[in-house]
């Protein structure tokens, strides 16, 4: 039950940055990454029933589950037995002309007419997995105190996400003014820029000395989730979003006496077919206004620099074709879309 989608928009995740780094064990050397995307339906499946060639189609992180297995039907999705995250992991994924979804019908969902492409492929990953790995496990709820370590795409859609539960206050913690400046646009009642190593204090002092209830790691470092059990008050939670490379300490010799919960998540996606709504509806808005087409052209140029240096470990051979025939990456693509409907 797959298909095939010509790309319109596909976005670089922080967790691309990580494949890049060999944090993430799973996809090897040679992958074509990506795992959001807009597209048209190219070819269908014979099994596939909900989707047609023409139509407009959502792709999820989370592309291919079955809705049938163990984990599916509790709605684990990111853990299905055949297949989870699996787009820019473990298949060839949406930085392509085109891309395969395996499980299509239970995968995709159909786009709705008059709203913005841009904003729609947010839904791809970045807005469920702020919601779900941030705002539900997060437990964050009305008159709360949240802080949000990271202000990147995943902090920015948890902070978005985070105001359907009208917390009393919420608070980005980033080193780049720049993005704090975008999240103070997004409804940040407070900023904290970290660089200066004081960024504790700060948060005791903006929270009358107790900390938060919520703190929501949205970065992927050591520092960042121990920032995250410094800031957190008795009787809250944090809620880790990042994907972690190295290993991490944990102070249960001071925690375990707090009554806090720790949770981690890889994003199911249970909640995009929720969030697309308060979109179409412009309940939220999650397009960057100030992100032009010059300052994609500078990061995608960015991105090819990093690709060609390659990770710190097992990338650096096959990745750096990518700078001279990002051609041949989507005659690949294509190739293989061709026949493996
Ligand atoms: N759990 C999941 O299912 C899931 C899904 C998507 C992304 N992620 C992860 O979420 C994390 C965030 O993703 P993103 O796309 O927003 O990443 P990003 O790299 O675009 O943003 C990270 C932000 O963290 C800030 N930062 C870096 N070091 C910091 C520090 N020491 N202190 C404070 N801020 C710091 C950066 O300035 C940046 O604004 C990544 O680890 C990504 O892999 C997890
Ligand atoms: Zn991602
Ligand atoms: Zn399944």
């Amino acid at each position: 039950m797959a298909q095939t989608q010509r790309l319109r928009h596909a976005l670089i995740c922080g967790t691309d940055l990580h494949i890049l780094k060999g944090h993430v064990t799973t996809c090897q050397a040679g992958r074509i990454l990506g795992h959001e995307g807009v597209g048209v339906v190219d070819q269908v499946g014979d099994d596939v029933t909900a989707f047609k060639a023409g139509d407009r189609v959502l792709i999820s992180c989370i592309s291919s589950c079955c809705g049938k297995c163990d984990f599916c039907r509790r709605g684990i999705y990111s853990h299905c037995r055949t297949g989870g995250w699996i787009l820019g992991n473990k298949i060839d994924g949406t930085q392509a002309e085109y891309a395969r979804t395996p499980h299509a019908d239970t995968s995709l969902h159909h786009l709705p007419d008059g709203v913005d492409e841009e904003a729609l492929v947010m839904l791809s990953d970045i807005l469920p997995t702020g919601f779900e790995c941030g705002v539900l496990n997060g437990k964050i709820s009305p008159g709360s105190t949240v802080a949000i370590v990271g202000a990147g795409p995943v902090g920015l859609a948890t902070l978005l996400t985070a105001q359907f539960y009208s917390p009393a206050e919420i608070i980005l913690i980033d080193l780049d003014d720049r993005r704090l400046a975008i999240a103070r646009q997004f409804g940040a009642t407070q900023t904290v820029n970290s660089a200066d190593g004081r960024a504790v204090e700060k948060v005791r002092a903006l929270t009358g000395g107790e900390g938060v209830d919520a703190a929501v790691e949205a970065v992927g470092l050591p520092a960042t989730f121990k920032l995250c059990t410094d800031i957190v008050s008795p009787g809250g939670g944090v809620a880790n979003a990042g994907v972690h490379g190295v290993k991490v300490d944990l102070h249960l010799e001071r925690l375990w006496s707090q009554n806090i919960s720790i949770t981690t998540r890889l994003v199911d996606t249970v909640s995009t077919p929720m969030l697309l709504r308060t979109v179409v509806s412009h309940r939220i808005e999650p397009k960057l206004s100030d992100y032009t087409p010059l300052q994609a052209r500078r990061d995608h140029k960015r991105l090819r620099h990093v690709l060609a240096r390659g990770g710190d470990r097992g990338l650096e051979g096959d990745h750096r074709d990518i700078t001279q025939g990002g051609g041949q990456w989507c005659r690949r693509a294509e190739d293989f879309s061709r026949k493996s409907t």
